[in-house]
C-alpha cells in the first residue's frame, strides 16, 4: 500500500490549480505505481494563518484543524505539489500549510509541478526546495514545469498535455515511487517526539 497526495497549492477564486492537479491525478493513475491517489485542495482544507502556540516538532496541537491536517499528511507516503509562481516565489498558502506540521512530512518524497508565465514556475520550485529539505523531504529532480499554463487549457476548461508534459509527468511519478519505496524503512521507525 502506498498513497500519493496531490496538493493543490493555490486557493484564490478563478485559480487554474485544480485543472492542473486533475491532469496530474490522471497521469498518476495511469502510471499505477501508487495504490491510492488523493487530491488535497488547500482551498478546501482552509487552514487559518498558523495559530498553534507550540512548535510543530512537539506535535502538541491545540486546534482540530491542525489535528485533521496532521492526520491527512501522516496518511500519505509521497506528494506532488501543484504550485503556481507568485512574484518569483511560491504562494503563501502552501508555506502556511507546510509550517503547521513537522514529523508528518519526514522521509517523504515530493514532486514539483509548477506553472506560471515564461518561467514555468521554476523560480517557485527552486525556492521551495530549501524549505522541504529542512523537513527531511526529498524533492525529486524530475519536475514538471508548465510555461504560460493557460495555453494548455481547452475551451471546456481541461488541460491538454503535450508529449513532453506527459513524458515529464511519467518520469516524475516513476522516481517518486522509487524514492518513496526506498524511504519506507525510515518512515516505519517509531517517531521520537521531544517533550520540550
Ligand atoms: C499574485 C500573483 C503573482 C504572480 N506572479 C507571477 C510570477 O512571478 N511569475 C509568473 O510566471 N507568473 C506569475 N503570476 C501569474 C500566475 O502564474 C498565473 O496567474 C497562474 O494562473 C496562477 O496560478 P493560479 O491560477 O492557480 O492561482 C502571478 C499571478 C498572481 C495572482
Amino acid at each position: 500500500m502506498s498513497k500519493l497526495a496531490i496538493v493543490v497549492a493555490s486557493t484564490r477564486p478563478g485559480r487554474i490549480g485544480p485543472v492542473v492537479a486533475q491532469w496530474v491525478e490522471t497521469e498518476a493513475k495511469k502510471q499505477g505505481g501508487f495504490t491510492e491517489c488523493e487530491l488535497v485542495d488547500l482551498a478546501e482544507v482552509n487552514l487559518p494563518f498558523m495559530n498553534e502556540p507550540h512548535h510543530p516538532r512537539l506535535a502538541r496541537y491545540t486546534h482540530q484543524h491542525t489535528r485533521d491536517w496532521s492526520a491527512r499528511i501522516s496518511g500519505a507516503d509521497a506528494f506532488v505539489f501543484v504550485m503556481p509562481e507568485y512574484n518569483y516565489g511560491y504562494n503563501a498558502e502552501l508555506k502556511n500549510a507546510i509550517d503547521y506540521l513537522h514529523h508528518e512530512w519526514h522521509y517523504k518524497p515530493v514532486g514539483l509541478v509548477s506553472y506560471g508565465g515564461v518561467s514555468a514556475g521554476t523560480r517557485a520550485a527552486q525556492m521551495i526546495k530549501q524549505v522541504v529539505t529542512t523537513l527531511k523531504m526529498t524533492p525529486v529532480p524530475e519536475a514538471v514545469s508548465l510555461p504560460f499554463v493557460h495555453q494548455f487549457i481547452d475551451e471546456g476548461g481541461s488541460l491538454v498535455p503535450t508529449e513532453i508534459m506527459t513524458a515529464s509527468a511519467e518520469s516524475m511519478l516513476t522516481e517518486l515511487v522509487r524514492v518513496s519505496d526506498a524511504l519506507r524503512p525510515l518512515r516505519a521507525e517509531p517517531r521520537s517526539v521531544p517533550t520540550s
